[in-house]
């Protein structure tokens, strides 16, 4: 008891740390921006105190849920420390290093700088784009070794406890739905892996499923592969493709999940992606999408998500805001769709019947 007490005050501390960290370099670096490049400040309606109380209770909320399904035993305590600490500290200072260049892209509205040498005929057209101003888009090595601590910023600390919802809603519904069938025969995708940091949380909890990523970009790939089959973990396997249309057999999967993808597709793209969801999935599988919470959910935060597509690059957001992506699903022929939120994410979750 006094040791679980001391790992969850262990975890408060981190999280808070991890906080404070998010906040200082957010100020700072506006405070430069004031000084250096008044005009690449976006126009956004100030942060009330109000709001920021209501923003500390959902982040209060996230971390209890996230202490309470570790012990509750979804996922390992030490999860909840994870991270290649090393590898962030060391490239942080490059983060300081390329906010000139995404200064420029903002001021100039250039949102479509992506490296010459790409291929750009094997990517849709949407995807060319500086997200988030990002350097390069997310189409080299230097963008894939910033990305993790950006969202990091990003989210004051609280990325992974977010992609962590997950996996709650998975093991139920793979323990309904597949409660035969042993861990290590259980196929789980993750689409639009990214740099994997949603598969580290999966290896966590599923140390024996054959676990695949798919992505875009062979750079973030790389980079995930470097994170994740380094040690004594089981072999995941990463693929480069497109979500909306994958090179993969059908009814390939018991499970997949999909996290901050959606808010950076086109409308149609979104629709692609569930119906491919779909085929893809065994018959009962589980699909687990999580995103920006939108419109509808929180009349309180309606106001950080406006500000959130004025500071940054997101040229779809706005529509999935609007998006009724619970229609989306069961027009593709998903079931049992139910959706949960946590501070800034929504997570859905459904079956194929
Ligand atoms: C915001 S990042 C999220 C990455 C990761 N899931 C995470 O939680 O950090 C969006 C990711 O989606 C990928 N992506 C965007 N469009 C895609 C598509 N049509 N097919 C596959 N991946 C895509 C990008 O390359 C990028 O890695």
């Amino acid at each position: 008891m006094a040791e679980s007490s001391l790992t969850k005050f262990a975890y408060q501390a981190l999280q808070q740390g991890k906080g404070l960290i998010g906040i200082a370099h957010k100020e700072i670096s506006t405070k430069i921006m004031e000084l250096i490049v008044p005009q690449a400040i976006p126009e956004t309606s100030p942060v009330t105190p109000e709001l920021l109380f209501e923003l500390r209770k959902a982040i209060k909320d996230l971390e209890e849920i996230d202490w309470i399904e570790a012990e509750n035993g979804f996922y390992p305590k030490s999860l909840l420390f994870e991270a290649p600490w090393f590898e962030w500290l060391k490239n942080y200072p490059l983060v300081w290093l390329d906010m000139p260049s995404t200064w420029k892209r903002r001021i100039k509205r250039k949102y479509q700088e992506i490296p010459i040498e790409i291929n750009k005929e094997k990517y849709p057209e949407y995807y060319l784009q500086n997200f988030h101003h990002q350097t390069d888009g997310y189409l080299s090595d230097h963008s894939a070794s910033l990305y993790d601590i950006q969202v990091e910023i990003l989210f004051n600390g609280t990325a992974d406890a977010m992609r962590r919802r997950v996996i709650a809603p998975l093991k139920k519904g793979i323990n309904l739905n597949f409660s035969g069938t042993d861990t290590s025969n259980l196929k789980i995708m993750d689409l639009a892996t990214g740099t994997g940091r949603t598969l580290q949380q999966l290896r966590a909890a599923f140390p024996k499923t054959e676990l695949t990523g798919l992505d875009l970009s062979g750079a973030y790939l790389k980079q995930a592969s470097r994170y994740l089959n380094n040690g004594e973990s089981e072999l995941v396997q990463l693929i480069q493709g497109n979500a909306e249309k994958t090179p993969l057999l059908k009814e390939s999967f018991h499970a997949i999940t999909c996290v901050f993808l959606f808010h950076e597709l086109p409308n149609k793209a979104r629709d692609n992606v569930i119906k491919e969801c779909f085929r893809l999935l065994k018959s009962k599988g589980v699909l687990i999408i999580a995103d920006s919470i939108q419109i509808n959910d929180s009349s309180e935060f309606v106001q950080v998500l406006d500000n959130f597509h004025r500071i940054f690059h997101e040229p779809y957001y706005k529509d999935y805001i609007q998006d009724n992506i619970e229609s989306k699903l069961s027009e593709s022929g998903f079931t049992s769709i139910k959706s949960d939120k946590y501070f800034m994410t929504k997570v859905w979750s459904a079956c194929k019947p």
